[in-house]
């Protein structure tokens, strides 16, 4: 048996839940895992039961916070040493300033000698150096795949490429920024416009300043430059530019020359940049709609590529539910 806890019941959250309920024979079929929620905590009291929570039931429930396992006012930071749970997963929103409440809840878990598993960004373009020593301090371990692409496996790439040596990392880290570049391109309409229209269709935050400035770009390169090159940076290292400035003329200058302005994230000799750049419209980088992807250039095996959808519930709790089946059977079930 896994015994897992839940932080945050969002849109990453409720799909965690939902996609393990309804695969927890497969898992057992073919990992002899068998998974159990212990706590689900929310901002306001958490459901707790040491026996397991029946995630359908909660699921299924008109208001979750009837049921006779909710315990107001209970909160994970103070709740988190005496879980029965053996992986924390943590899935509360991006404090970019701070990396709260993610940051405490993770240090808190693993000096409790719990695994932890998240897909918030935050704690890891912030403070990944101080969260890997206190991991291995106190032996054990986090997966934190879901922060860089989500289930995209821009992370999980570095045991494939064990011996190799990654030489330079150019990525389109940010959908939104890069829907709002392909609008402009496809359909020759103004930043403003573009912009609306993201927000529109649900692909841009009502305050968008994060994606078009560069910022969330930025965390997830760092992330990224630390993991896949053994770097030790923080967001205060990478040189940023948004993209608020591209217009239409910009934009046609480079069609004519049958190229593309993109926002790239770039990793090599030591700097970290997310700026624009003009890259040809047959590159591998020339992405379309909202899709992410990952530019590997490697000593041994040359170029490398990986694409694909970089958000959205279940996308991001791919990334999650992998990096908890791969410490369970790394872990704590040493035997399977
Ligand atoms: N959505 C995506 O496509 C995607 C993709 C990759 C990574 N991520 C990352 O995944 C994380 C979750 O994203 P999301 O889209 O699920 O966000 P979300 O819908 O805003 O959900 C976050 C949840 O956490 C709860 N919460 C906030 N503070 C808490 C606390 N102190 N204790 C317990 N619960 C707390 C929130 O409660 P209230 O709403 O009631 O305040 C909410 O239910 C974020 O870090 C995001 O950057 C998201």
């Amino acid at each position: 048996m896994v015994n897992l806890a839940l932080i945050g019941m969002g849109l990453v959250g409720s799909q965690v839940l939902k996609i393990i309920e309804k695969n927890l024979q497969k898992y057992k079929d073919q990992y002899n895992i068998d998974f159990n929620f212990t706590a689900i905590f929310e901002y306001d009291g958490a459901l707790i039961s040491d026996a397991g929570i029946s995630v359908s039931e909660v699921l299924g429930s008109h208001n979750f916070r009837d049921l006779d396992y909710w315990k107001p006012g209970v909160q994970a930071i103070e709740a988190i040493p005496d879980t029965k749970a053996d992986i924390i997963i943590d899935a509360t929103p991006v404090n970019p300033d701070t990396g709260e409440p993610a940051l405490s809840h993770i240090l808190k878990a693993l000096k409790s000698k719990k695994h932890v598993v998240t897909s918030n960004k935050g704690p890891f373009y912030l403070a990944y150096e101080n969260i890997k020593e206190i991991a291995e301090k106190n032996g054990v371990s986090f997966g934190f795949e879901s922060t860089v692409g989500s289930a995209v496996p821009c992370l999980g790439i570095r045991d494939s490429l064990a011996g190799n040596k990654i030489k330079k990392i150019v990525g389109v880290l940010n959908g939104t920024s890069n829907y709002i570049l392909n609008r402009m391109t496809s359909e020759g309409i103004s930043f403003n416009l573009a912009l609306q229209e993201a927000q529109e269709n649900g692909y841009a935050e009502t305050d968008p300043t994060l994606d078009i400035e560069g910022y969330d770009a930025a965390g997830k390169l760092v992330i990224l430059a630390n993991h896949l090159l053994g770097w030790n940076k923080t967001i205060k290292d990478v040189k940023i530019s948004g993209i608020t400035k591209v217009n239409e003329d910009m934009i046609s200058l480079a069609k004519k020359s049958h190229m593309e302005i993109k926002h790239l994230a770039v990793a090599k000799d030591g700097e970290l940049e997310v700026s624009l750049k003009l890259i040809p419209e047959n590159s591998a980088l020339a992405l379309g709609g909202t899709l992410n992807g990952v530019y590997l250039d490697t000593e041994l095996a040359g170029e490398i590529i990986i694409t694909g959808r970089g958000a959205g519930g279940s996308e991001a709790a791919a990334g999650i539910i992998s990096d908890v089946i791969n410490i369970s059977r790394r872990y704590l079930l040493a035997d399977t």
